[in-house]
């Protein structure tokens, strides 16, 4: 592939929402918890705004804080195109200071496998609890790890999206192979990229995997209590068999 920026796919904002134009079924759930505990809201790692634009959009007032300058610009673009206005924010979410506090922080769409070893979760927790009203909910939503999935044969590449290309170089195909190192529990995620027969290697990426028991004892040591956890978005309890651990605390009281 000639464009050399097919290599960085995955921090381009206009490819990111191709790719994940059809997850839309977290949004709903989210509005609820809003109606539930209120806003300001917040959201960690906000991509592009595909969770925060829509909430904006139905009346929630909402932050979101990126590490990502071009995926914040996308974002900002987005938002341009919309009556709705939202705070965007240059920030690591495991070490940010922002001049408010919020009633609810949301961590969605698995993203806090990017918190790869226990300093960054510590320290972002601890952002958390620093910018979260005594009253507040901190949300998280991670997959419920499947050991088949994790340790598939790292040499198998599986299709996980097809879109055209924004620049209009026809279709892309976007495939995967994972790597799972049991001994830090993160997943080396390989990414390849073919418009037509031209096949280029994208930048990968490394996902931190918590287990249900482990992710629950990491948010009580770091000063939450938790209220509910659910398996899904239509919050039935969280069971073996679920997709989600999706996290609703508080903060426990000192
Ligand atoms: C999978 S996307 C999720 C975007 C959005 N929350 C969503 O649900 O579509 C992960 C995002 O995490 C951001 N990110 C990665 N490391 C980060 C960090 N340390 N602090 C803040 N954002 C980070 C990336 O720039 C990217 O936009």
């Amino acid at each position: 592939m000639k464009n050399p920026n097919h290599k960085n796919l995955l921090s381009d904002g206009r490819h990111y929402d191709l790719l994940n134009k059809r997850v839309i079924d977290d949004i709903p759930f989210y509005i609820q918890q809003a109606t539930k505990h209120g806003d300001p809201m917040l959201e960690l790692a906000c991509g592009t705004g595909r969770v925060t634009i829509p909430l904006a959009e139905s009346g929630i007032n909402i932050t979101g804080i990126d590490i990502s300058e071009s995926m914040l610009s996308h974002a900002q673009a987005k938002t341009k195109k919309k009556k709705v206005t939202i705070e965007w924010i240059k920030a690591d979410c495991r070490d940010f200071k922002l001049n408010e506090k919020f009633n609810l922080i949301i961590f969605p769409f698995n993203t806090i496998a990017i918190l790869e070893d226990l300093k960054s979760v510590e320290s972002c927790f601890l952002c958390v609890r620093n910018h979260l009203n005594d009253n507040g909910r901190f949300i998280i939503d991670f997959f419920n790890p499947q050991l088949d999935i994790l340790t598939k044969d790292p040499n198998e590449c599986d299709v996980i999206a097809k879109y055209s290309d924004p620049d209009g170089k026809g279709i892309i195909i976007v495939a995967e192979s994972h790597f799972y190192d049991a001994a830090s529990q993160i997943s080396r995620v390989k990414n390849y990229y073919m418009i037509g027969n031209q096949k280029e290697v994208g930048v990968d990426f490394n996902m931190r995997i918590f287990y249900p028991q482990e992710l629950d004892a990491l948010i009580r040591y770091n000063g939450f209590t938790i209220e509910d956890k659910y398996g899904n978005y239509d919050e039935t309890p969280f069971i073996s068999e679920s997709p989600k651990q999706l996290i609703v605390c508080c903060k426990s009281e000192t």
